[in-house]
């Protein structure tokens, strides 16, 4: 998704703003651009597609000064093209502005400022902000821009400099995450941590409703009304070497194999075994308030929507508590059944979301404290949630989640012992969970030992145009999050079913060509799905099945197995989920696809 760069300072920009770029490469984008003031004027590079494009650019015409500003864009308006790339400059091309968001009064705009004679060169939101702002300059570029955001309606995270009010960077945020980087004698200004990480660990992360104003040794923020606001400067503590590939071919797989570490990390300090229950420092709820929670809804999108669904299971089946699971984009136009005792759980790797953000102040706004499971620290959910629950999963850089999700599902079970304790759970019972929670990280670098065999099973499938995922009970989610990985990373068509519902529909594409995995550990339904693999088999399917036991009953059924280490059953998706997603990553291998930044995918959605 789109990433924002600003650099000033004593030395040349441009190589500061391409490597930032650089190092948001991850979260997915089209085009990119930067705009450097030389000292007379403002000078623009933009190029469609990857940053090398824009590198090759500058090596024809290079562009050099102190202060600049850089973007990745993924589109939103308008096709990824050139015209279309950031920075937008306003029309006598003394303003150059990027931006991250939408901006949803565009047309309006637009039209007014055509009115005054301002010609568009390009079909985006955007470029309404550059000429705004310089119809209504007046010498500080600041003024300009909180006078032009007073009428602009959407969201934000937007990067301006001029070379009438030059040796400043403007920066403001609403909806849209950025941060302020403080060096020594140079600032910088990112939307991703990970873009200044090289050159300082101190860091202001903006506030929605904040602009900022960065000069070389200083800087300030202020509000809509221009009143300054204090803000803290925090310490980034993620090492830049975590965020390399660590010698894997690709994040993806550093990210499948950090698993027996990052689902440890996820329960570290958390889990009391002789207890049978976890210690969650961060939930901010009293005894009471948990005894008092009448409902949970959790939202969340994507993957992360798929622990959700295994969430629901683990409360509903320990704790007693009805909980529904509801697509963020769905829940924040419903008109949802929310009350002071509902208990809303927001789940996101990134933390910016920009519609999982969106219902957890939709429900927050309804009366239901919020709590986020959240994997990156400072992000907006985690700052904004009542409470929350970091996965520590470490950054994830890989487009297609992977160690997030274990993560989710880890913390997850953790937050329901701690509920189910509270209310009906024995301590023997829980005691039994906890065990099987310690000893999880062993059995998930077993699964990851048997890699080789499922590279074999890629090889035999990476021709196949359509895949059938199924399973039961807690099995359903992690067949619908196998599928998911699959079609997301090698463009393959796959569908997740609940393995009996197959008979009502999917079970008419079944022939010779149709490669069906199965999630069949031996659990209390594994004998329900022998039944839908037999179903399966008489329409000469091919199974692949993930099972926990040498089982006499599949025998003759399976044309290929993967076998995994046997849990209590509400932990099998954690261990189901690894041979899924080395089965997608190596078949998008074979298949020559960009694993990391898969097409028209982002990282980290933060649009509607
Ligand atoms: C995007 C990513 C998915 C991710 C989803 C939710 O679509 O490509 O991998 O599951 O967003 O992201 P979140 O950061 O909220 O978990």
């Amino acid at each position: 998704m789109c990433g924002i760069i600003g650099y000033i300072g004593p030395n040349d920009a441009t190589p500061y703003l391409i490597e930032g770029l650089k190092r948001m490469e991850y979260r997915g984008y089209d085009s990119a651009g930067v705009a450097v003031f030389d000292g007379e004027a403002i000078e623009t590079r933009r190029a469609a597609g990857k940053i090398a494009k824009l590198e090759a650019a500058l090596a024809i015409d290079p562009a050099d000064g102190f202060v600049g500003i850089g973007h990745t864009r993924w589109a939103t308006h308008g096709p990824p093209t050139e015209r279309n790339a950031h920075p937008h400059l306003s029309a006598d091309g003394t303003i150059a502005v990027v931006h991250n968001g939408i901006i949803e009064n565009s047309g309006t705009l637009k039209a007014a400022l055509q009115e005054l004679g301002y010609e568009f060169r390009s079909d985006t939101d955007t470029e309404v902000l550059a000429h705004l702002i310089q119809e209504l300059f007046e010498g500080s570029l600041e003024e300009a821009v909180i006078n032009a955001l007073r009428k602009v309606e959407g969201t934000y995270g937007m990067a301006v400099v001029s070379s009438r009010d030059p040796g400043k960077i403007v920066a403001a945020r609403k909806g849209s995450p950025l941060l302020i980087g403080i060096g020594e004698g140079e600032n910088f200004l990112a939307s991703d941590p990970s873009a200044i990480l090289a050159h300082t660990r101190q860091v202001v992360y903006l506030n929605d409703g904040d602009v900022a104003v960065i000069e070389r040794d200083r800087y300030k923020v202020l509000d809509v009304d221009a009143m300054p606001q204090p803000r803290d400067v925090d310490r980034i503590s993620w090492d830049l070497a975590a965020i390399e590939r660590g010698g894997f071919a690709h994040f993806m797989l550093k990210e499948i194999f950090e698993q027996p570490t990052t689902v440890e990390n996820a329960m570290r300090g958390r889990l009391i075994l002789e207890d049978g229950t976890a210690k969650l420092g961060g939930i901010n709820l009293s005894h009471e308030q948990l005894l008092n929670i009448d409902n949970v809804i959790i939202t969340a999108c994507g993957t992360s929507w798929h622990s959700a669904l295994i969430g629901e299971m683990m409360i509903e089946e320990l704790a007693r508590i009805p909980v529904e699971v509801e697509y963020a984009s769905e829940f924040r136009y419903k008109n949802p059944i929310v009350t002071e005792r509902t208990l809303c759980i927001v789940i996101s790797q990134s933390g910016e979301t920009a519609d999982t953000l969106a219902a957890m102040r939709e429900a927050k706004r309804r009366g239901a404290r919020t709590l986020g499971f959240v994997n990156v620290v400072g992000s907006t959910i985690a700052r904004e949630d009542d409470g929350g629950v970091y996965l520590h999963a470490g950054p994830e850089i890989g487009v297609a989640s992977t160690k997030a999700f274990t993560s989710q599902v880890v913390a997850l079970a953790l937050f329901t012992l701690k509920l189910a304790r509270k209310r009906e759970l024995s301590v023997t019972r829980g005691r039994e969970i906890a065990q099987a929670l310690h000893e999880l990280p062993a059995k998930v670098q077993q699964v990851l030992d048997t890699a080789a065999k499922i590279e074999e099973i890629a090889e035999e499938f990476k021709r196949a145009s359509n895949f059938l995922y199924l399973g039961r009970g807690y099995n359903f989610p992690g067949a619908l999050e196998g599928a998911l990985k699959l079609k997301e990373i090698s463009y393959i068509h796959a569908e997740g079913y609940p393995a009996a519902e197959m008979k009502h529909g999917p079970i008419a594409l079944i022939d010779e060509m149709m490669p069906v995995v199965f999630i069949a550990p031996h659990d209390a339904v594994f004998d329900k799905v022998v039944s839908n693999i037999h179903e399966v088999k008489a329409r000469k399917g091919k199974t692949i099945v993930i099972t926990s036991r040498d089982e006499p009953a599949l025998k003759g059924l399976v044309d290929y197995e993967i076998r995994i280490p046997e849990t209590v059953d509400m932990l099998m998706p954690i261990l189901a989920a690894v041979p899924l997603q080395l089965l997608a990553y190596y078949i998008a291998v074979k298949r020559g696809s960009n694993v990391d930044q898969p097409r028209n995918l982002a990282k980290s959605v933060t649009v509607e």
